[in-house]
């Protein structure tokens, strides 16, 4: 094991994210190599900076026209240097405020400085990287983002513990969840990824059924379980009812136990729709975990950044940041938010006008950008195939059981005639005609 590693891990060891980390994790470090080296003489190499791999011209980084005509608003440093591994420290910054902003009941010493990763998925990535080992047992909900199972099962060999989503009555299954939790512990460690709003079925929990999911994991944590929380709010803030629970669980589960890691993967992929912009953020919260122990678990998270993709896109960043900083933003995302919620408006509508169908059932929805019908009688793929080949409607299958819609990519105007065709053609194929 490198030293560095082994710094590390002695600094984190006794805290849940040293007893969390798998063998990749704790094999992880940040070289003081040339990164920490160039870093370093960026503050005292006066005379020449000879350290990193860029090529400069009388102290500027020599660009090609075309970059700068294309990116006429952004500097040459702001268009073509790296980014400094863990982010550019403004845009980190500026993360953090939105975060608290965005979450009145965290603190700013509840939670680590955000790290900028190339996406969520490269952030869900890394945090199997430095949790999940071979066989470590993984709870998701059924369903879930389909990349997960690629992610943790095989990328890292984790063994995956489907949790049902939904009770009979259209909210969370608490049991199901309650049951989880309890076998998950048994083993002293439990791992879980919560994604809300969630993909494929665009639910978001209510403030009780927050309360009564935080309360079975803080149950556990009590009774000596360590537990590893990932929040992946990849759809945040696109809430369309009053009911819906507007803080992150992450805001709640960083102050609920010294035995709960809380681990918020957000950005703007969506929630600013920047969505090729290839940003995220990865941000740490635990009770039991002081500035120290952060600032280690980020050194743990910039070797697996340094390993893989050596930093993120640097034009992103700045334009992030421009984002955050024009007067503009907030009403245009406020109309972009109300464009969303009267598509879900129209799908809410259309489902009222027809509440039954044979063969097509609405999961509970109430944010993101999606809805999703589970198929009886019919399967979900064949479903899909059909309304492709026959009507050039897109949708997506999950398996054979759910069908998911996109109402965030259709025009308002278009909801009813894509929805009946939907309905139409499920029915014709249940009947088989
Ligand atoms: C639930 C969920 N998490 C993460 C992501 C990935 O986000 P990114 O495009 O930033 O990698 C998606 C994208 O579809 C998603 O639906």
């Amino acid at each position: 094991m490198n030293y560095l590693a082994d710094e590390l891990n002695f600094l984190l060891d006794g805290t849940v994210a040293g007893r969390l980390l798998s063998p990749l994790g704790r094999r992880l470090y940040f070289p003081k190599g040339i990164i920490a080296q160039s870093a370093e003489a960026k503050q005292g190499a006066h005379t020449a900076n000879a350290t990193i791999g860029m090529a400069y011209h009388q102290g500027k980084p020599l660009t090609l026209s075309v970059i700068n005509e294309q990116m006429p608003q952004l500097k040459p440093e702001e268009a073509v240097v790296y980014a400094p591994t863990a982010g550019i420290p403004e845009a980190r910054k500026a993360w953090k405020d939105r975060i608290l902003r965005h979450n009145p009941s965290l603190g700013a010493e509840q939670m680590s400085l955000p790290v900028v990763v190339p996406g969520l998925t490269a952030g869900i990535s890394y945090m199997a990287d430095l949790f999940l080992g071979e066989g470590t047992p993984m709870l998701l909900s059924s369903p879930c983002w389909d990349n997960y199972e690629l992610i943790f099962q095989e990328r890292r060999g984790a063994e995956l513990r489907e949790i049902p989503f939904f009770d009979v009555a259209g909210g969370l299954d608490m049991g199901a969840f309650k049951h989880a939790l309890a076998r998950a512990a048994k083993t002293g460690t439990v791992r879980i990824i919560l994604n809300f709003p969630n993909n494929p079925s665009g639910y978001c929990p209510t403030v009780s059924e927050a309360d009564a999911l935080l309360a079975g994991i803080g149950e556990i944590a009590e009774e000596g379980a360590d537990v590893l929380v990932l929040c992946d709010d990849a759809y945040f803030g696109l809430f369309y009812e009053a009911a819906c629970m507007k803080e992150s669980l992450f805001s709640r589960l960083a102050q609920a136990h010294e035995r709960i890691l809380a681990v918020k993967i957000d950005g703007p992929t969506k929630e600013d729709y920047v969505w090729g912009f290839r940003m995220g953020f990865i941000t740490f919260g635990s009770l039991g975990l002081q500035e120290r122990h952060y600032e280690g678990l980020v050194k743990k998270l910039m070797g697996a950044i340094r390993s893989s993709v050596s930093c993120s896109n640097t034009p992103a960043q700045y334009l992030m940041l421009k984002t955050l900083q024009d007067e503009r933003t907030s009403a245009e995302k406020e109309r972009y938010h109300t464009l969303l919620q009267r598509r879900y408006q129209g799908v809410k509508q259309f489902l009222h006008e027809h509440p039954a169908h044979p063969h097509l059932r609405p999961l509970p929805f109430n944010a993101g950008y999606f809805m999703s019908f589970r198929c009886t009688g019919i399967r979900a793929e064949a479903l899909r195939q059909e309304l492709l080949a026959k009507h050039g409607i897109g949708t997506i299958s999950f398996g054979e059981t759910y069908l998911r819609v996109a109402f965030s990519s259709i025009d308002e105007e278009q909801i009813p005639e894509v929805y009946q065709l939907i309905y139409d053609t499920a029915r014709d194929m249940g009947s088989g005609t």
